[in-house]
């Protein structure tokens, strides 16, 4: 109890420091984030794997509240993959009743903060109950203008790429494409995120340095942010640093700069 009486002035302190030297003009318009690392949270504290997945969410939530905030215009967080299928039964049935109650319960202060959630990936596969609270926040929020919440779910990015080529073929073979004229802007029009920039920043917490199948397409430029902090750890003082140091690199896009 102690401890946490002077942590939180401490973090607050951190948090108000680190705004501080923020360029509010230079902004990263969308940020991508693997949320990874709440298994090995748990197992770090003795703890069952699914009391990190529920910690995750709580960093889930603040994040989300520090974006609004600080009017990011699009966040997409990567919340299941295509081959987490893999995992054991009962973790799969965690992360999707997780799912569910965190629909249920940001749904509302969601709308009131203007946020559109957007699901990204094969969400019809999903189970029933999922498909249903998504359902429910998409219709809620879909006239929403400010933050773009892109949740990824069932998410791979070569199969949304199989998907994308799917729907261009459909389109060829029906005669509305000419295949000549298939350019990027067509395959980024037929992806999950036809409309939205590409990240400025991808974070990946925990310590692993790959992408795991996010994004493919969409990284091409992405500026990437690692650390080995897990994501029930990752708070708001860590997202201002990632964007900090953003804000420090030099995004060359094959080109030069000039002096
Ligand atoms: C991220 O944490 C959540 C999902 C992948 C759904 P992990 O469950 O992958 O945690 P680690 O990587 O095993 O620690
Ligand atoms: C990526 O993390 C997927 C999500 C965070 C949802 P994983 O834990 O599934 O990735 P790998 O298995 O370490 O590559
Ligand atoms: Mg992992």
């Amino acid at each position: 109890m102690k401890e946490s009486n002077f942590a939180v002035p401490d973090i607050k302190e951190k948090e108000n420091e680190l705004k501080k030297k923020l360029d509010h003009s230079g902004l990263p318009c969308h940020i991508a984030i693997i949320m990874d690392g709440n298994g090995r949270w748990a197992m770090q504290k003795g703890m069952p794997r699914a009391e990190g997945h529920r910690a995750g969410v709580e960093s889930l939530r603040e994040i989300v509240r520090l974006c609004v905030e600080l009017h990011i215009k699009v966040l997409t967080v990567y919340a299941f993959s295509s081959e987490n299928w893999k995992r054991p039964q009962e973790e799969v049935n965690v992360l999707m009743d997780l799912l569910v109650e965190y629909l249920y319960n940001e749904m509302r202060e969601l709308h009131e903060n203007n946020v559109r959630i957007n699901p990204i990936g094969r969400i019809d596969r999903l189970p029933e109950s999922a498909g249903m609270a998504l359902q429910a926040s998409v219709n809620k929020t879909s006239g929403n203008k400010g933050l773009v919440l892109n949740i990824a779910l069932n998410y791979g990015g070569r199969l949304e790429l199989v998907d994308a080529a799917r729907k261009i073929a459909k389109k060829v073979k029906e005669g509305k494409l000419d295949p000549e004229s298939i350019n990027e802007e067509t395959l980024a029009d037929h992806l999950y995120t036809v409309g939205l920039p590409d990240p400025d920043l991808l974070i990946r917490p925990a310590g692993d340095f790959r992408v795991s199948n996010f994004l493919l397409w969409q990284l091409a430029y992405t500026e990437f942010w690692l650390t080995s902090v897990m994501w029930p750890d990752f708070k708001k003082v860590t997202l201002l640093q990632a964007i900090i140091d953003f804000q420090h690199r030099e995004r060359r896009f094959g080109g030069l700069i000039h002096s």
